[in-house]
């Protein structure tokens, strides 16, 4: 499986603090099936604003180790650039790493509103030839609020890409039915794990696909956890057409 979005490297962000808790994290992923992870790191952050030399210099790190250990993961670099006024001016000068040589760079929403500059900030994005990955839109308050700008983000087609924690109610019931509601909208096309560590917010992406299978059939989860990804790492677009999905209410009996 590809995972398209997840903290792994050390000692960067809120990810693992030290590289024998990072080797714990890769050997997680591993074990559930995963071999390739968009190892993001926070960027424009309050909290985390990880410089791209450092970011640079801990994922050489990291190959280094995943080759000498003989570890089966493959990493691809990229950031999560929290959205901010000066995002385009970061971008231009290099401070912001889209996902590996593609045009996808994933855009982190502040999570308690949605600001009045952000959808012309993210159109500015798009004529820079960038493609948008909006990271666990769902636990955007204003989008929870507001359904409609999941509606005009889709028109952008920016593509959304929901945690694993909100699916699994982690975040708690509001962003659980928002993550279900935005799947139903188009705005949701695939789930990452956003793990950070192998116990609060793990590397297990094969619960969110037996969920997913249960809730939308194989063809669906096919969809969302191996060609959205495939595509995005191959910098191509994903066709964003309305899905057929079941209405949230039956979600929550598939859980069982
Ligand atoms: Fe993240």
């Amino acid at each position: 499986m590809i995972d398209l979005h997840a903290h792994v490297l050390a000692g960067l962000d809120d990810g693992p603090k030290t590289w024998e808790a990072a080797q714990a994290v890769w050997h997680q992923a591993v074990q559930d099936g995963t071999h390739t992870i968009v190892a993001v790191a926070h960027a424009n952050d309050h909290h985390f604003d990880v410089p791209a030399d450092a970011y640079r210099a801990a994922l050489d790190k990291a190959r280094q180790t995943l080759a000498a250990e003989q570890i089966p993961l493959r990493l691809v670099p990229a950031m999560e650039v929290r959205l901010g006024s000066d995002l385009l001016e970061g971008y231009q000068s290099g401070r912001y790493l889209p996902i590996g040589d593609t045009p996808y760079l994933c855009v982190e929403l502040p999570p308690n509103d949605f600001p009045a500059y952000t959808l012309d900030m993210l159109y500015q994005l798009t004529l820079e030839g960038l493609r948008i990955l909006l990271i666990h839109p769902e636990r955007n308050r204003g989008i929870r609020r507001r359904p409609e700008l999941a509606e005009r983000l889709m028109r952008m087609e920016i593509l959304g890409v929901a945690s694993a924690g909100s699916l699994l109610g982690q975040f708690g019931p509001e962003v659980e039915a928002a993550s279900m509601d935005l799947m139903e909208r188009g705005l949701i096309q695939s789930v990452a794990s956003d793990g950070h560590s192998v116990d609060k917010r793990p590397m297990r992406l094969s619960p969110i696909r037996e969920l997913l299978c249960r809730r939308y059939g194989d063809d669906e989860t096919e969809w969302m956890m191996d060609e959205v990804p495939q595509l995005v790492l191959a910098g191509r677009p994903v066709a964003l057409e309305p899905r057929q999905r079941l209405g949230w209410r039956r979600w929550l009996t598939a859980r069982r």
